[in-house]
């Protein structure tokens, strides 16, 4: 049956009470591939939800590169995890602002109409993991709306209790839905894997993407001091406007980033690249860095291990150019630097970071918001990195700007061209 996306942000149904069928946007195996093609308008049936499971109405989603990974089938079909065999089909989306619409057996701290945002990390209660470790240490740990079905681009959502945190009352819906994935990711990433302290220097690659957004903020409020990398003198701005002590193009470096498969000269003539590149951020910094934020891979690894300070740490969490990272482990055991991997953010760090933005002193970046039929195009332009800051989903709210209760200052609204 097709499905009008006009009548998105209409319901029947008071808090309380689920329909039967909901509008969402479906990726199934056999369309896998670019992001335009891959996601599809369906009706679906709403789920209920089982012990200490909540149904949120989702107001407003969040845009991720997870999701271009899961449209595109690559690495890996995320068909074949979580409970993706069980419904058969993939519901993406990892961020989401909405209303608690219906709890299962034994939830007690939320109740219909409260107004939340929602994190993406789901584990098992029953894993002893998560009692004394960290749930992402634990076997059933997943990324919801990536690794599970019923993700934040459908009216209705399915998360675990634990994953509710409440909306900032500054915010807007759409403004809300769009910081959680990226920005819990790197305030792991600097502020418990690398401890980062006042008066340390940090160089953060994609600087203008959904994470540097965020991990350059931080470094501002942490009294460390930031330079991001970027691809143009727009995104530049942006960077320096979220506190950034300088940035650098890293389109005046060609050859510095690696492509694979090199002879020895040309791993020489990246190399020396790469040295000319390290001068140009310590003159900007005063010294070398002593955290790099890396999420690029394969692309800038080799040059993040030789640029960070000796017992410096290079922080990662994903490899977009690539994974198989391949560099000069000298630079690491001779001057004894850490690679620590580091993968999205507890519950209690979720709750920690969402602190900073209620108080304002982290703003969300918000490049666009677009409306419910615009789900594939913001995938594409993130997939063909045409993207600043983060993309926002319209779905129950019908327009941007709706659902702020409290003044603030809200988000950042990136209105530089890409
Ligand atoms: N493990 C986790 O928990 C986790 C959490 C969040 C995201 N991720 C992953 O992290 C990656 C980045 O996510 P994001 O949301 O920040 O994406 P994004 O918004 O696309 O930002 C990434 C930035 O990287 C830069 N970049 C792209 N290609 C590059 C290259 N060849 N060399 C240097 N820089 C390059 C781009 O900036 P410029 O072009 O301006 O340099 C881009 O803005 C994705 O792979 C995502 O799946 C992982």
């Amino acid at each position: 049956m097709a499905v009008d996306v006009t009548k998105v942000s209409e319901l029947g149904v008071e808090p309380g009470t689920l329909p039967d069928t909901m509008a969402a946007w479906v990726i199934r195996e056999e369309r896998f591939g670019e992001p335009r093609d891959a996601f599809q308008l369906e009706e679906i049936e709403v789920p209920e939800p089982g012990a200490y499971e909540v149904i949120v109405r989702v107001m407003a989603a969040g845009v991720n590169y997870n999701n271009v990974w899961a449209a595109l089938g690559e690495p890996v079909s995320v068909m074949r995890y979580g409970d993706h065999p069980e419904w058969g089909h993939h519901i993406g989306g990892s961020d989401a602002s909405g209303i608690v619409w219906k709890v299962g057996a034994g939830v007690t701290r939320w109740k219909p109409g409260d107004e939340v945002v929602i994190h993406c990390n789901m584990a098992s209660y029953e894993d002893k993991e998560v009692h004394g470790l960290d749930p992402l240490a634990a076997p059933s740990q997943m990324i919801w709306g990536y690794e599970t079905t019923w993700g934040s681009f459908a009216q209705f959502t399915k998360v675990q209790a634990q994953q509710l945190l409440p909306k900032p009352r500054s915010l807007a819906w759409d403004e809300a839905a769009s910081y959680g994935l990226v920005y819990f990711t790197a305030f792991r990433m600097l502020m418990t894997q690398c401890k980062l302290q006042p008066g340390q220097r940090v160089l953060v690659w994609g600087a203008a993407g959904g994470l540097g957004v965020f991990a350059t903020q931080l470094c501002k409020v942490a009294g460390a001091h930031a330079v991001g990398v970027v691809s143009s003198p727009e995104k530049g701005e942006l960077v320096e406007r979220l506190g950034a002590v300088g940035y650098i193009d890293r389109t005046e470096f060609p050859g510095m980033m690696r492509a694979g498969d090199e002879t020895p000269e040309e791993e020489r003539a990246r190399f020396k690249v790469a040295r000319e590149f390290s001068k140009r951020v310590k003159e900007i910094l005063g010294d070398s860095p002593d955290v790099v934020f890396e999420h690029v891979g394969r692309a800038t690894f080799p040059t993040s291990v030789f640029i960070v300070k000796p017992f410096g740490k290079v922080v990662i969490c994903a490899g977009t150019t690539g994974y198989n990272l391949d560099f000069d482990v000298r630079y690491l055991w001779m001057r004894q630097k850490q690679i620590i991997g580091s993968h999205f953010a507890n519950a209690y760090e979720c709750h920690k970071a969402n602190e900073l933005i209620e108080s304002g002193q982290i703003r969300p970046v918000l490049w666009k918001t677009l409306g419910f039929d615009g789900v594939p195009e913001a995938h594409q332009l993130m997939r063909d990195n045409r993207h600043l800051g983060k993309i926002a989903i319209l779905v129950g709210a019908d327009e941007e700007g709706q659902g702020r209760t409290e003044d603030g200052p809200g988000a950042i609204h990136a209105e530089v061209g890409a």
